[in-house]
């Protein structure tokens, strides 16, 4: 079996914080720099420099505090951006640029008005113009997803001539399918004479849900760095959700990649960049949802209670979460009820069980969900009319 460290960028700092209402000061910026640190993150893209003046001050000071990872400030393919970017990480330990420009038709029409000649060009100048800054130069290819293959060999293998350390694949508008995106990582293995001098990197969102499957098809395909973000944040639909790629490389060992995270921290994280972010976990997100290890359904309750491994692929705790749930709605079944009444300290026959069941049926209808409050009710009430039945049995 192969065994290969995947590398972890994370970009929730920059691409995470372009969503509309999760901009953060450059004192949260540190917090959570900090926290992506603690949790093993190879990179943090900490923001982009030339964007603004807090943001470049967020870089230079996160580039000061920060110890292990490297930190990277993005620019585009333009001599102030890349200045900027520079300067900005001048205190970094381990700095690096990431610059880059769109290689595809549509971006090379509609957005520069240029040609492809021209767009070689100006890549292969901007990671000159890095070079001059830093060792550690990452190129991304904008809207690779829709590039032509054959060109963006062409670009990719100028690039690293130029110096290019790591060379991003961005599937910019989360058009892929996994198929594809895998087909053009090992194209580019393939095709591109210089490619064991750099590290391909993943960049995939997710307007098709298929970010994870497409960033874990590329490094199936031979890719070195998944770029990601916590709880998935980032333009549009998002970006690949840096707890999903690493719980699917770490559940799917036989694959042959690891990583640094440390997973106890990943819902830990997740909570925090949600409050800090002000953006909310939908409940059913994997990992990191409440509902992630909540069992509701009586056919999984039962399986559930006889043994966990029936209807949960990861230990709670191996990701940090709090635990598993049986949650009481209409379609629990009886071992879930008898569970949750010893669980509040009520040990019942089956007979009872059966009684209360029918009376937790009408409460679960008019309910969403059932609580213990409910069951205590329902317990007293039961014993209440127990006593009654047997008082008049006695008489
Ligand atoms: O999605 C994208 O193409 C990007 C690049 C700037 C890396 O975020
Ligand atoms: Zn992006």
């Amino acid at each position: 079996m192969q065994t290969k460290k995947i590398n972890i960028f994370d970009t929730t700092l920059r691409d995470g914080e372009q969503v509309p209402g999760c901009k953060l000061n450059t004192k949260e910026k540190i917090q959570l720099a900090l926290a992506l640190e603690e949790l093993g993150v190879d990179i943090i893209e900490a923001g982009f420099p030339i964007s603004s003046p807090g943001d470049f001050t967020s870089v230079e000071e996160i580039a000061k505090v920060i110890k292990h990872s490297t930190v990277c400030g993005l620019s585009r393919a333009v001599e102030k951006d890349i200045q900027a970017a520079g300067e900005a990480l001048k205190f970094a330990k381990r700095p690096r640029i990431h610059t880059g420009i769109g290689t595809s038709d549509t971006h090379i029409k509609a957005k520069f008005k240029a040609s492809r000649e021209e767009i070689l060009g100006r890549a292969i100048q901007a990671v000159k113009w890095a070079k001059a800054y830093v060792d550690d130069v990452e190129f991304y290819a904008e809207d690779a997803g829709r590039t032509d293959n054959e060109y963006l060999a062409r670009v990719i293998e100028a690039v690293i001539k130029a110096g290019a350390t790591v060379v991003n694949i961005p599937d910019t508008t989360g058009y892929c399918l996994p198929h594809q995106y895998g087909e053009k990582i090992a194209y580019l293995v393939n095709n591109v004479p210089n490619i064991d001098k750099a590290t391909i990197s993943c960049h995939c969102h997710n307007d098709l849900g298929l970010a994870t499957a497409n960033s874990i098809t590329g490094v199936i395909a031979g890719a070195g760095q998944i770029e990601c973000t916590i709880n998935g944040l980032g333009e549009r639909a998002g970006n690949t959700s840096l707890e999903e790629v690493v719980m699917v490389m770490k559940q799917h060992a036989y694959l042959g990649f690891y990583t640094n995270i440390k997973t106890q921290k990943l819902n830990p994280i997740s909570r925090l960049v949600s409050e800090t972010m002000r953006m909310p976990v939908q409940p059913n997100k994997a990992i990191v949802g409440s509902n992630a290890f909540a069992h509701s359904s009586g056919i999984h309750q039962d399986g559930f209670l006889k043994d966990n491994s029936t209807y949960e692929i990861i230990k709670p705790e191996d990701v940090g979460a709090d635990g598993s749930k049986i949650v009481l709605t209409a379609r629990s079944g009886r071992s879930a009820l008898a569970h949750r009444f010893q669980k509040i300290g009520f040990s019942f026959t089956r007979n009872d069980i059966d009684i209360l069941y029918q009376q937790f049926l009408i409460v679960a209808d008019r309910k969403k969900e059932v609580k213990d409050e409910d069951l205590q009710e329902m317990a007293n009430e039961h014993l209440a009319a127990n006593r009654k039945e047997e008082k008049a049995h006695i008489l």
